[in-house]
């Protein structure tokens, strides 16, 4: 029998730096983290923290930076510092954001449980990503508390975490994964044990319902999915320390320390709107503390991964959305349009469930926002699409059941981008920057892979000095395709890959880019 130790040992601090040193973590943004939409969700539900351009943010765990640094870019008069217990990561941090003369952005290394208060301020964001589930009890404890001793008076803080249920058949694959490479030292070697194993494991057709060969496939999926598949196997399969705890344990912890929950980061992940017609009713009837509800959408839906926002406990919470609040927001669609057979208006959202909008205003404010895609449009401006007749309070009823269904997000700025295609096309000086690596950040904070060398020649070129046809000809000189391609291909290429840049939100104007 697989020992209890092998999935439940605190990690020490030395074992962490090492593991991160050697393989360092996918240095990426996470949307859900950036303080635009952690704004808006805080302004909803009635906190009204500094606004992004101009307040201080601070992330534990930052890795190196690559959160911090599209946010430092976009809001140059914040303060941004990221802490990190591994040099290695720091380093690498350090020298993106010198080589792109940010000054706003300090990266530091230190041990979260070495942290006193003269090494910390107080802030008005605190971002915890991906680190609370995977360290100690006493490192987790400590992450609560620098929230409640650290943050403004109206400030917020976002820590994600593994949960359960989720977890529960997650972690039979980690224990195998462990079990097997269990003899196994060298990290590299592990996961590609690790790896053979997943490729070897019978997943057949015809084992459809066998419960390993779904938790195989899943992550088969995810690994193909993911920026750096080595880096995720080992931090989140294979490392030693990986605890995922019940919504409800977790807030038990919150409350204990002084924080209060505010909402989900991404509210579609975890809303009751999520559910079935049956089941949503059942609970919503049953049950009417809502982190109880919560903790039922959470078994109903099997949810392996919170990412929660708290504020201080004393701060009173709004319930329902009004329209005074939603106002001054930015709206993006997540959704998109979806063929019906009947040719009535159908929308696929984010998680890919299909709904249509029977109310005539909102089905036209839907359409305008995913025609903008993925630009952001006012609340004040789409107010008006929805029509007089629609109460204030109803049209915030009305967007705020499309954020919960996770067909539109809301921020407090808008995203710059731009789905034209200029004379001269233009992208970020990150994005330029970014693009030899292969992934980059889109104007959303959604970190997007480059599908092919073209497209990475092509967004260095991108300064915004280049018209298309001098584009073309420059990657011509540079690209050898494997067979002939005519001048009107070539054409067609650029321009097809320009308009795919553009749509995942990789071209804005110059004007936009705050200078350096
Ligand atoms: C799974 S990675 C997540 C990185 C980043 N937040 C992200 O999501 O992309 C966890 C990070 O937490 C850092 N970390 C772990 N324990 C820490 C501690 N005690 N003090 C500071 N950083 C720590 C690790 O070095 C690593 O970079």
């Amino acid at each position: 029998m697989i020992e209890r130790r092998l999935t439940h040992s605190d990690p020490t601090t030395n074992d962490l730096r090492k593991s991160y040193d050697e393989i360092p973590y996918p240095n990426i943004a996470t949307p859900f983290t950036h303080i635009s939409r952690v704004a808006a969700i805080g302004r909803l539900r009635g906190v009204t923290p500094a606004s992004p351009g101009g307040c201080q943010v601070l992330e534990l765990g930052c890795a190196a930076g690559g959160n911090l640094l599209p946010m430092a870019l976009q809001f140059h008069e914040s303060r941004f510092v990221g802490i990190d217990l591994s040099p290695v990561q720091i380093n690498m941090g350090r020298e993106m954001a010198a080589d792109l003369s940010v000054t706003n952005l300090e990266l530091r290394t230190g041990d979260i449980l070495e942290l006193g208060d003269g090494d910390l301020e107080r802030y008005d964001y605190i971002i915890v990503h991906g680190v609370y589930s995977w360290v100690s009890s006493e490192v987790r404890e400590k992450i609560l508390s620098i929230c409640r001793d650290h943050l403004h008076e109206n400030g917020l803080a976002y820590v994600s975490y593994n949960c359960f249920p989720g977890w529960h058949g997650k972690q039979a694959l980690r224990e195998m994964l462990r079990y097997h490479t269990r003899r196994i030292d060298d990290p590299r070697k592990k996961v590609k044990a690790a790896l053979a194993l997943l490729t070897a494991f019978p997943t057949s057709a015809d084992l459809p319902d066998d419960p390993a060969t779904t938790l195989v496939q899943r992550l088969r999926h995810d690994l193909e999915n993911i920026d750096d598949p080595v880096a995720y196997l080992v931090h989140e399969y294979l490392v030693d320390a990986n605890e995922p705890l019940y919504f409800r344990e977790f807030l038990d912890r919150v409350e204990a320390s002084g924080l209060r929950y505010v909402d989900d980061a991404f509210p579609g992940s975890t809303a009751l709107d999520r559910l079935a017609p049956a089941p949503r009713q059942w609970i919503s009837e049953t049950f009417t503390d809502d982190s109880e509800q919560q903790q039922y959408v959470d078994y109903f839906c099997n949810v392996s991964f919170r990412r929660s926002l708290l504020c201080h406990s004393c701060l009173p919470l709004e319930h329902d959305v009004t329209f005074d609040r939603l106002q001054p927001l930015y709206v993006t669609a997540t959704c998109c349009r979806e063929d019906s057979e009947d040719g009535a208006p159908r929308f696929r959202n984010d998680p890919g469930r299909r709904f249509s909008v029977e109310h005539p205003g909102l089905q036209n404010a839907l359409e305008r926002l995913v025609d903008a895609r993925p630009a952001s449009i006012s609340v004040a401006q789409l107010r008006d699409v929805l029509g007089n007749d629609v109460a204030d309070d109803e049209a915030a009823a009305m967007f705020d059941s499309l954020f919960r269904n996770a067909s539109v997000e809301f921020t407090s700025h808008p995203f710059c981008c731009t789905l034209d295609i200029d004379e001269r096309p233009y992208a970020s000086r990150l994005v330029r920057y970014q693009s030899a690596a292969g992934t980059v950040t889109s104007a959303a904070h959604r970190p997007v892979g480059l599908s092919n060398t073209l497209e990475k020649y092509l967004l260095q070129l991108l300064d915004g000095t280049h018209t298309v046809r001098q584009l073309i000809t420059s990657l011509r000189q540079r690209l050898t395709p494997d067979k002939p391609i005519t001048d009107a291909q070539w054409d067609a290429l650029v321009r097809g890959h320009l308009s795919r840049l553009a749509n995942v939100g990789l071209l804005r104007s110059p004007e936009s880019e705050p200078l350096p």
